[in-house]
């Protein structure tokens, strides 16, 4: 039985005008008509390849909290528990908050933390990945896995592996794991050919995580242990006790742990797969016609080429004529325009106007 944990507590700028503080880019419907995080619970339920999912935790913010209860249950899944972060802490404390509790329930419990942000189309490759990853979770290993990169990217993590990636895709010890490397870095590794991805889903029994906190991140202990242990039942939901977790560091699992640990293990990828980490890649994973133009929401292309014109407002109408490499998104109360190699930039403009007010 795995238990899975959702984290859905980021706030995606890059996706900025469709993604909103409010509102953020996994519960949106971006690709297809289910929303990122509505697809990775479904990804995550029931049984299959001889797995079997037990009911999702979901770590949110208290912003969020009704989204996802409503979301689940428009897709039929009952939530094990949705734990609510007073404030923002990143990634590390919210797997260990998740960790503990799971833990305290059942000693042998094995998590598999996934965001709710991303696009997985093949769901039989991925859970034969994570059926594979559960030989090394038996042995004391955190699994991750490891997608092929196709370039320098420099917001991932990269994995590099001790042996080349054997074809039957079974785990393979990692060496060395490095979060978000500059641009110099990241081509060194891509042109030494034995590294993969970091797609941010990790695979682990509890117990070996918990170990892996008291031995590189100690500090994270006491206030997340904390935290879960004075919870509070909220409405359904369970409210973690906001003065110790304020204590816990803002850190993500990539630098508390992840680079430090020993116990790494990669199951190999090859299946697509997506972060959506911009505009850029929602234009690649929405199929783009033979012009490369993806239009959605009524928006209409004449003449246009390599573009994504999307219209999610129902006040406005989106034309392009003529536009090359061009990414137009259209809200009732802002519209991007931007050249599409400027798709990561989506970020500065969020800083920008928060700056405005
Ligand atoms: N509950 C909760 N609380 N969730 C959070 C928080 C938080 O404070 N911060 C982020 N998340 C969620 C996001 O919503 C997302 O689903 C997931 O955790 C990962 O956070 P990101 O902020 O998107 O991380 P990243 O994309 O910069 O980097 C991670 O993912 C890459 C692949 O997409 C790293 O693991 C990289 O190594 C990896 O390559
Ligand atoms: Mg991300």
């Amino acid at each position: 039985l795995i238990t899975p944990v959702l984290l859905c507590g980021g706030s995606g700028t890059r996706l900025w005008p469709l993604s909103r503080k409010s509102y953020p880019k996994q519960f949106v419907p971006l690709v297809g008509e289910e929303t990122l995080f509505q697809a990775s619970a479904r990804r995550l339920s029931g049984a299959a390849a001889g797995l079997e999912f037990a009911a999702p935790v979901v770590l949110t913010n208290s912003d969020f909290r009704f989204i996802v209860a409503e979301q689940l249950q428009a897709v039929g899944i009952d939530p094990g528990a949705i734990l609510i972060e007073p404030e923002g802490r990143n990634t590390a404390p919210a797997v260990l908050a998740a960790a503990l509790r799971a833990h305290a329930e059942d000693p042998d419990a094995v998590l598999l933390v996934a965001p709710s942000d991303h696009v997985v189309p093949d769901v039989a490759a991925f859970h034969a990945a994570v059926a594979r990853g559960l030989e090394a979770v038996a042995q004391g290993q955190l699994v991750t896995f490891g997608i092929t990169p196709t370039h320098p990217e420099t917001a991932y993590g990269y994995l590099e592996l001790a042996s080349g990636s054997n074809s039957d895709g079974a785990p393979v010890a990692l060496k060395k794991f490095v979060e978000k490397p500059d641009l110099a870095r990241a081509t060194e590794m891509l042109d030494a050919g034995n590294f993969k991805w970091n797609a941010g889903i990790f695979l682990f029994r509890a117990s070996d995580m918990i170990g892996a906190f008291r031995t590189h991140a100690p500090e994270l202990m006491a206030p997340v242990e904390a935290a879960v242990e004075t919870a509070t039942p909220d409405l359904g939901f369970l409210r973690l006790n906001p003065e110790p977790w304020g204590q816990a560091e803002d850190i993500s699992i990539d630098y508390a742990v992840m680079e430090k640990a020993t116990n790494l293990s990669v199951v190999p990828f090859d299946a697509a797969w997506s972060d959506l980490g911009g505009w850029d890649a929602v234009w690649r994973e929405s199929g783009p016609d033979a012009d490369g133009v993806v239009t959605s929401g009524g928006a209409t292309a004449i003449d246009c080429h390599n573009a994504l014109l999307r219209s999610d407002s129902d006040q406005l109408e989106l034309v392009g004529i003529g536009l090359e490499n061009i990414i137009a998104v259209a809200m009732n109360d802002a519209v991007l325009v931007a050249d599409s190699s400027r798709a990561q930039d989506v970020k500065k403009a969020v800083s920008a106007l928060k700056e405005k007010g």
